[in-house]
């Protein structure tokens, strides 16, 4: 069913490395599987920890001479990778679609986002800029400006292939760092396609490599980007429990950080909001690839006197998805990622309802279409004692309470260690503002359900992590300031 890719050139099956697709000395290797089809797509080497360790070597030995390089043609190798990704939109939503299994539109629409990180930071690339200072002594001048970190270590997440990979090498190739992936286990092939298309947009060699682990051999990986002394600086998207683990391993060789971890998303919908608008935009966030995103709604907080309202109509909703292959037309949702992930949904699912939870609409899975379909469950009368109001649920679950006032509502979104986005639906200014600011998270979308954006800071506050992607201060945290002081400038 899934389309043949237009440029097979984009479908690689070796890492990427010093501009070379290189033959694996290891004797294992990993299956990449559709998810929906349950079909074997492609069969990688898993790298050794030596190979890994010259992966590293590879990628600070470009450092050296890609620090050096030109602002204008660091812009330039960005903006031909934006125009390129776009050029190669069928094909990359192809790789994405098989082998993550959201449905073709998201993957396109992903693509495009991925893309946009790559123009958005060939601009910006120019705009790396300094102070100057006036210190106490007149007679002492200060001037700052920003230089790259060095060779930095991204590790990547399913959940988006192409856009997560584009979010972090964008801003880290635009100031001068070079960079070593690693894609999620799971989906590879959509990182190794842009690796092709990086060298195409005339990156020089070594200075964007990916390397490949099998779900097994990532701690190792994951191990050697923290504890090389070679890598500057880690990114990582992923859970908190794993974005812990990362932060002790880096403790031994102090590098910077970023992290983008799990989130609790609460969407909060007053009584003053427009409901067709608050429905609509509360299903986008909610079940944006089936739920597997971290700023997706975790919880739903709807006002008691339009509660009734907003359950009937999110629920009519939620009935009209077709889910499927997501190649397949007409298909609004494709598939889970794997088994673990509709296994926490029903965990969830059970929990809840055991708690009290009513059913709005019972989801489930769908087994004739493969063992990663799962229809979703919208539940109401949720509380807070539920597991799905307390944990992520990562998947298609919408659990809805009913809240009275805003204080209450507030001290219950913020109950929580994560702190990534969160949503509000509602029509008064002064509240926008007081909740906006009240609520303990990196981002407030106001009024939209998908609000993400290259020009926009992306980060979290809490146990969802630290440091920003995208926009204008998204270089900043693969960069460090360097002081310049000129002393005795009047003698
Ligand atoms: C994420 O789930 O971490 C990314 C979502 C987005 O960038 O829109």
């Amino acid at each position: 069913m899934a389309p043949q890719l237009k440029n097979p050139e984009l479908l690689r099956t070796k890492p990427f490395i010093n501009g070379e697709w290189v033959e694996s000395k290891s004797t294992k290797t990993f299956d990449v599987v559709d998810p929906a089809t349950e079909e074997v797509i492609a069969t990688l080497p898993d790298q050794t920890p030596e190979e890994i360790d010259h992966a590293i070597q590879i990628t600070k030995d470009a450092f050296d001479s890609y620090k050096k390089t030109n602002v204008v043609d660091r812009s330039r190798w960005l903006r031909n990778w934006y125009d390129l990704m776009l050029e190669n939109l069928d094909d990359l939503a192809t790789l994405i679609t098989m082998e993550n299994g959201k449905c073709l539109n998201d993957a396109l629409g992903e693509v495009k986002y991925a893309a946009s990180y790559f123009e958005w930071f060939s601009e910006e690339a120019k705009r790396n800029y300094g102070h100057t200072i006036q210190p106490a002594n007149s007679n002492n001048k200060i001037i700052t400006y920003k230089q790259p970190v060095g060779v930095v270590g991204l590790l990547c997440p399913f959940n988006f292939p192409a856009a997560m990979g584009a979010r972090k090498a964008a801003p880290a190739l635009a100031v001068g760092c070079t960079c070593i992936m690693k894609p999620d286990a799971q989906t590879p092939l959509t990182a190794l396609a842009m690796a092709h298309l990086a060298d195409k947009a005339g990156f020089p060699k070594g200075v964007f490599n990916v390397v490949l682990s099998s779900v097994e051999s990532t701690p190792v990986c994951g191990t050697k980007f923290c504890e090389s002394p070679l890598i500057k600086k880690v990114s990582f998207t992923g859970s908190t429990p794993v974005g812990k683990l990362l932060m002790k391993q880096l403790s031994l060789t102090l590098k910077k950080l970023l992290m983008e971890l799990g989130g609790n998303a609460p969407i909060v919908v007053f009584e003053d909001a427009k409901l067709d608008q608050a429905v609509e935009q509360a299903i986008a966030s909610k079940f944006r690839s089936l739920g597997q995103t971290c700023v997706c709604a975790n919880r739903i907080y709807v006002q008691a006197g339009i509660y009734d309202e907003f359950c009937l109509r999110f629920a009519e909703k939620v009935k009209a998805f077709k889910i499927g292959n997501g190649f397949e037309k007409g298909v609004t949702h494709g598939c889970l990622i794997n088994t673990r992930a509709i296994d926490k949904v029903e965990e969830h699912v059970r929990d809840a309802v055991g708690k009290g939870a009513e059913i709005l609409v019972e989801g489930g899975r769908l087994s004739d279409l493969g063992k990663h379909f799962y229809s979703p469950y919208v539940l109401g009368k949720a509380t807070k004692e539920m597991k799905c109001f307390g944990e992520e649920t990562f998947g298609p679950l919408a659990a809805i309470a009913r809240f009275e006032t805003q204080e209450e509502v507030v001290a219950e979104c913020n109950d929580t260690p994560f702190g990534l986005a969160a949503y509000v639906f509602l029509e008064s200014l002064n509240r926008v503002w007081q909740v906006s600011e009240a609520l303990e998270t990196g981002m407030v979308s106001v009024n939209s359900g998908i609000f993400t954006d290259a020009a926009l800071p992306f980060g979290g506050v809490k146990e969802s992590g630290f440091g920003r992607e995208g926009s204008l201060y998204g270089m900043d945290d693969y960069t460090v300031v360097k002081l310049i002081s000129l002393g005795n400038v009047y003698g």
